[in-house]
């Protein structure tokens, strides 16, 4: 028997560090981003530390430049920390390289970014797959797991259009179908609603809230105060640091404040 097999057994369920929703997804300890530009050395990140559980919707908050981006690159795997640590389900991937990094991206984050971000010449059903390429999944099964994903964000009759035949809504909900069909852990959203308008703002946030609601963990940059109150946690970031913490109080339903908004004719 090994010396390992012989130690005493914590409990891990006492010995987890509690957080606010179910077990931390991501935990971030004294997180520093240095940009070096020649002469110059942009800090962007001063000291960010963060737990964020499984299960929770958190807006991230505040003026341009002030490391918004950065901390989200840095949680979707695109980029990494000069100095700090983070955990992601509870791997320590702040020391993986490029290539590992990659491959955590692809398995478990889903990212959606401002623009829509589609290949024009292919329809929204294989604009869904594109990341399923990237997997061992079968190819029978990558279609399956499309139509899924897009049937999601309510776009199963729009399987077979371009981009260029839908709303800019409905681009934007292909691009969340693309996010969720590898299944990730964590869905990261930087400023998703920033180029529609009102009325299909909600609707992505109606789409994120029952994605929530179905146990994803999402977190998603805005400007937008009435867009951060459809989540459940609101940090605020200035100068490279979380300045406030708060849960929403009053929190909207999406699909309520729908009723109050005027449609547009199809
Ligand atoms: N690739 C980069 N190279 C050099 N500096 C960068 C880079 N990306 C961001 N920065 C700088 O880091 C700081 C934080 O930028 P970041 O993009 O994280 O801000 P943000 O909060 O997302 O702003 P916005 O609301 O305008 O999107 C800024 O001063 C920015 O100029
Ligand atoms: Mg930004």
């Amino acid at each position: 028997m090994s010396t390992i097999d012989s130690m005493p057994v914590v409990n891990q369920t006492e010995a987890a560090p509690i957080a606010s929703a179910g077990a931390a997804v991501i935990r971030v300890e004294d997180a520093h981003k240095y940009y070096d530009l020649g002469e110059t050395r942009v800090h962007a990140l001063r000291g960010v530390s963060i737990v964020i559980g499984q299960g929770e919707f958190v807006a991230i908050m505040g003026a341009s430049g002030s490391g918004k981006s950065t901390f989200m690159n840095m949680l979707g795997c695109l980029d990494r920390l000069s100095s700090g640590r983070y955990l992601l389900e509870g791997i320590d991937v702040s020391r993986h390289d490029k290539r590992a990094l990659a491959l955590i991206r692809n398995q478990k984050i889903g990212f959606v970014f401002q623009g829509f971000n589609l290949l024009a010449r292919t329809t929204a059903l294989e604009n869904t797959a594109l990341p399923t390429l990237y997997t061992k999944i079968d190819k029978a099964e990558r279609g399956k797991r499309a139509a899924e994903a897009l049937a999601m964000v309510g776009l199963a009759d729009r399987a077979q259009h371009f981009p260029s035949q839908m709303s800019g809504g409905q681009q934007q909900r292909v691009a969340v179908a693309r996010a969720l069909v590898n299944r990730p852990s964590i869905l990261l959203a930087d400023e998703p609603t920033g180029n529609l308008d009102s009325r299909t703002s909600v609707e992505i946030m109606e789409i994120f809230q029952s994605l929530n609601d179905k146990g994803l963990t999402i977190v998603l940059v805005t400007h937008e105060h009435d867009i951060s109150q459809f989540a459940k946690r609101v940090l605020v970031f200035r100068d490279g640091k979380i300045r406030r913490d708060d849960p929403v109080v009053h929190r909207p339903k999406a699909t309520e404040v729908l009723k109050t908004l005027p449609t547009l004719e199809d």
